[in-house]
């Protein structure tokens, strides 16, 4: 592990005010998810793992559904940005938040890709370069929609234009800024003072700073990016999907390089929050979701789905299984084609197989309920066996109730359990039996039967010949 992080004199200004026009939504652009996290909340933990003095995000119109979704981290301000007039407007707000720090570092909502790695590199080489105005460029090769670094005929950076602004020749230029800045404190806000809105878009540019910073005699850096897909900014779905793709192929190398195989890892989805245990093996066409957190030595799928699950180490969810909330103990075996939905708990060594749904219950260690059934609202104890085709019948249509099952109970197939009602320990309840009242524990209890016949010399009907 390397040193944790600290810059105790650096504030950082998220940009998240945007309507984001280009995403046709409804959602605030920053809200859309990536890999099942928010792009805000993505470029919220990376800035935070700087440990920066302070961050200050920048909302706009949505300004109530985004500070709902991030909730009120302890060295968050929030900072509002009546009008949306450009990056250079939302920084401006920032001034009275940002009064104590040497250093700003500005960051949009947009780039969910970006690295603490690269953020820790700009700082480092602000503070080194001693440059007033430092930020990330990145060489693309499809430079399409940002701004690109102008530079003078002996390579110094002279301007930075918007692509709604720039000329065919400035559209060739293939260096482009990243929106990601770090100024000193003592000139950023003079400078964004100065700063016009005679531009395409009428708005007043974060990067129009860069030229007045020149003009007046300062130094400007521009630190050129490695990993050109980290500064990815998400303006439309399409690119919405280009960072999720890259996202994933980043997620899934991190959790191989950790001891977990992944088959077919092109098929599979493992979102941003998920945990995975070491010598664990993830099916083709497996999707992990949520907060998922799967323990050591787990088989999962093909084919499985996993949202908000807990898994303990050694478990096998068998292929086409869905979890929902569920916990499932070490040495459980699950599936394949279960359902386990919210407050399904499985302890150890418990089998739950095929097309077996359980909800809200309780299955106690060893028990073993392998098919065609649905335990909802029921409490198991240990070693019971629960025959196929069984159906704890919970619902009256209007209010749910419980069954309770003790230790080494076994029910045969075919059963009702009425709910509310209790199965003693050691209890038997013979196949097809409609159970409306409790069962005492250690003996047989069974249903009335139909009866049975026998038609002796019955023949089968035979096929019309015409
Ligand atoms: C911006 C940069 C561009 C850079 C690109 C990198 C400007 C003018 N352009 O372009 O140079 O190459 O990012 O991705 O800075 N926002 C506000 N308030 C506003 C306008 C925007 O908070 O008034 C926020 C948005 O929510 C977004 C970020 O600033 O998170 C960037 O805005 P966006 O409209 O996406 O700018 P780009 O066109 O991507
Ligand atoms: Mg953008």
């Amino acid at each position: 592990m390397s040193e944790p992080l600290h810059y105790p004199d650096l504030i950082v200004c998220v940009l998240a005010a945007g309507q984001g026009k280009r995403m046709r939504s409804t959602l605030p652009k920053v809200l859309h998810k990536v890999l099942g996290k928010s792009m805000l909340l993505h470029v919220l933990h990376t800035v935070e793992d700087l440990q920066p003095k302070g961050i200050a995000v920048v909302t706009g119109d949505s300004s109530d559904k985004v500070r709902e979704h991030i909730g009120q981290p302890a060295n968050l301000a929030w900072v509002l940005q009546d009008k949306q007039l450009g990056t250079g407007h939302a920084v401006r707000q920032c001034e009275a938040v940002c009064e104590n720090a040497a250093d700003i570092m500005i960051v949009c909502g947009d780039t969910p890709l970006l690295t603490c790695q690269t953020l820790d590199a700009l700082a480092k080489a602000h503070a080194s370069g001693g440059a007033e105005v430092t930020f990330l460029s990145a060489v693309l090769a499809d430079p399409f929609g940002y701004g690109r670094v102008v530079r003078d005929e002996s390579g110094e950076i002279s301007a930075i234009v918007e692509e709604r602004d720039a000329d065919a020749e400035q559209k060739a230029i293939s260096e482009v800024t990243s929106g990601i800045y770090c100024v000193k404190q003592n000139v950023l806000f003079k400078l964004l003072h100065q700063v016009g809105n005679k531009n395409a878009q009428g708005e007043y540019y974060l990067p129009d700073i860069v030229p007045l910073a020149l003009s007046a005699g300062m130094s400007v850096r521009a630190i050129q990016m490695h990993d050109v897909n980290e500064i990815l900014g998400v303006n439309d779905r399409v690119q919405l999907a280009a960072a999720e793709a890259y996202m994933q192929r980043r997620i899934i190398h991190d959790w191989q390089r950790e001891g977990v195989t992944i088959e077919q890892p092109e098929t599979v989805r493992i979102e941003a929050s998920v945990r995975l245990g070491t010598d664990t093996t993830i099916g083709a066409g497996t999707q992990l979701l949520g907060t998922t957190c799967v323990g050591d030595d787990c088989h999962i799928g093909p084919y499985a789905v996993l949202e908000d699950a807990w898994l303990d180490d050694h478990v096998s969810i068998r292929p086409f299984t869905h979890i929902e909330s569920g916990t499932v103990a070490s040495h459980a075996r699950v599936g394949p084609y279960a359902h386990l939905r919210p407050g399904a708990q499985l302890d150890e060594a418990v089998h739950v197989g095929n097309f077996v749904e359980v909800k809200k219950s309780v299955v106690g260690r060893g028990s073993k309920v392998n098919h065609l059934t649905y335990i909802g609202d029921t409490v198991m104890g240990e070693e019971c066996n629960i025959g196929a085709g069984t159906i704890t019948c919970n619902y009256d249509g209007a209010n749910k109730f419980e069954t309770l099952i003790g230790d080494r109970v076994f029910v045969g197939s075919d059963t009702k359990l009425v709910a509310p009602v209790k199965l003693g320990s050691g209890s038997t309840v013979g196949a097809g039996s409609i159970i409306t009242r409790d069962v005492p524990g250690n003996g047989l209890t069974l249903s009335a039967r139909p009866d049975q016949r026998h038609v002796p010399n019955w023949k089968r009907p035979e096929k019309n010949k015409s």
